[in-house]
């Protein structure tokens, strides 16, 4: 369903994370079937396969990042160098696009959130500058509350005091707030006051959310950050995507496909840790006893350490003593997994795409968050939208036999099942015609358009 094209570009620059160029081109993708000319500026590192967009333009930029710098191993540290480091090149390739007759006039600018060094480049050239929220408004809130939590004492986190509650963002507790181990201590705190400032001194934000999800944290942030606000998602599911296309850095295993198709409805625990969270060898063992005693079918994605290995290696004995009833790859197509009628549950780190992509196809989380974000996303899970639950603490195969029975056969599972239910047809019904999101994406789309008057 292609609408008349507009005549006008849009320029959207993706923080070089799996977990950031899936929406930032989702969205594209969006507004390019609305009708608008799509540019994507994007770092070397990371970057992008032009050829599975090629409705969109591409324009590289140097990040200057050294061959060591550029790894996502502190991906707190890599978005760091980008924001000091890209100013420069950026603003060269945008001159120079903005100054091409060729091209349909570029009318907006529209940033992924960390990559603040753009309100810098936009003012100077004068370009009116959206952001992108990647991830939820729940855990934005926190972040943009940062000064505060400081000033309260919750920061930084003290162990001893997790189980107490952060009064003024119910329901969290200390141990729920964000943490990042980075090379600087104090690199988190500063990251999140510049990314809430600058999203703050922006045109308007966009989140990829439902209104019904986040309610209360999108209408205090309304209020606190003053300007337009843009809840359209979940970008994956709406029915104005021009294409279906992969964003994925990396090739997916498609045999997991055929492996789910020969298992019985609801049977499968999904196990996935997303892009960047590391898991130590240690946990690899917990892990790995706590699926193979819990007896429950599983598609374990389990990333190499790094390039020259297959896969991290498992315990020896495991796949002998689960035979065919796991099955672990390097590499899952998750939204397909996920909407497979074999898959009962998902073990997830909660980054926000995982957390979305799992509710909009009504599966029950075990939440096992790591880092940033995902803390916030898993409480938000087990405790205000209860579909899923936590794993307590120190992952342990004991806790994750419990975890595993708890929601795939007790009948506490069954509950959890129905109410994930309910979020799916709610997260459907924001994408209809008049619903939430889509009248969001309409208001969105005029406050392009206005730029061009
Ligand atoms: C990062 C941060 O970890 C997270 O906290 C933040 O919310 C977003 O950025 P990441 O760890 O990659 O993201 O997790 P997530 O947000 O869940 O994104 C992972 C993406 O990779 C998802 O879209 C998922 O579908 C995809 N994926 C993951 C696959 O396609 N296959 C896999 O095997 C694993």
């Amino acid at each position: 369903m292609e609408r008349q094209r507009k005549g006008v570009s849009v320029v959207l620059i993706p923080s070089p994370l799996q977990g950031h160029i899936a929406p930032i081109l989702g969205l594209a993708d969006i507004l390019y079937s609305n009708g608008f000319s799509i540019i994507i500026g994007h770092t070397l590192f990371n970057s992008p396969n032009p050829s599975a967009y090629p409705h969109f333009s591409f324009l590289p930029f140097s990040d200057q990042l050294t061959e060591s710098e550029a790894s996502t191993s502190d991906p707190l540290h890599l978005t760091n160098l980008i924001n000091i480091r890209c100013a420069l090149p950026l603003t060269r390739s945008l001159s120079q696009l903005l100054s091409d007759p060729s091209l349909d006039p570029i009318v907006c600018f529209i940033s992924d959130a960390a990559l603040h060094f753009t309100r810098s480049v936009c003012d100077s050239l004068r370009l009116p500058r959206l952001v992108l929220r990647t991830g939820g408004a729940s855990s934005f809130l926190v972040f943009s509350l940062f000064p505060l939590l400081r000033q309260r004492g919750y920061l930084p986190i003290q162990e001893c005091r997790g189980e107490e509650a952060v009064v003024e963002l119910p329901p969290l507790k200390v141990k729920d707030l964000p943490r990042m181990e980075s090379k600087d201590p104090e690199a988190l705190y500063e990251f999140a006051c510049r990314m809430s400032d600058e999203l703050k001194s922006s045109s308007g934000v966009i989140w990829n959310t439902f209104e019904e999800l986040e309610i209360s944290a999108l209408e205090r942030l309304r209020h606190e950050l003053g300007i337009p606000s843009y809840p359209i998602g979940p970008f994956h599911k709406h029915p104005t995507l021009a294409s279906h296309s992969s964003s994925a850095l990396r090739s997916p295993d498609e045999s997991c496909i055929p492996w789910l198709d020969t298992r019985e409805p609801n049977s499968v625990l999904y196990v996935s840790l997303g892009s960047i969270a590391a898991v130590s060898e240690r946990e690899v063992v917990e892990m790995a006893w706590g699926l193979a005693n819990s007896r429950q079918p599983f598609l374990w994605v389990l990333r190499p350490r790094s390039e020259s290995e297959w896969l991290q290696p498992l315990p020896e004995g495991f796949m002998e003593s689960v035979g065919g009833r796991g099955h672990v790859v390097r590499w899952a197509p998750q939204t397909q997994v996920l909407s497979h009628p074999a898959v009962g549950a998902f073990w997830t780190h909660n980054g926000w795409n995982s957390t979305l992509e799992s509710i909009c196809e009504g599966v029950p989380m075990i939440c096992m968050p790591c880092f940033a974000d995902q803390k916030v996303n898993a409480k938000y899970v087990s405790d205000v939208w209860k579909v899923g639950v936590q794993l307590p603490g120190e992952v342990e195969r004991g806790e994750v036999e419990k975890a595993i029975a708890r929601i795939m056969v007790e009948d506490e599972g069954k509950f959890t099942r129905e109410r994930a239910l309910e979020l799916k047809h709610k997260a459907s019904l924001c994408l209809q015609q008049h619903g939430s999101s889509r009248r969001s994406l309409d208001a969105l789309i005029s406050h392009i358009l206005s730029y061009n008057n």
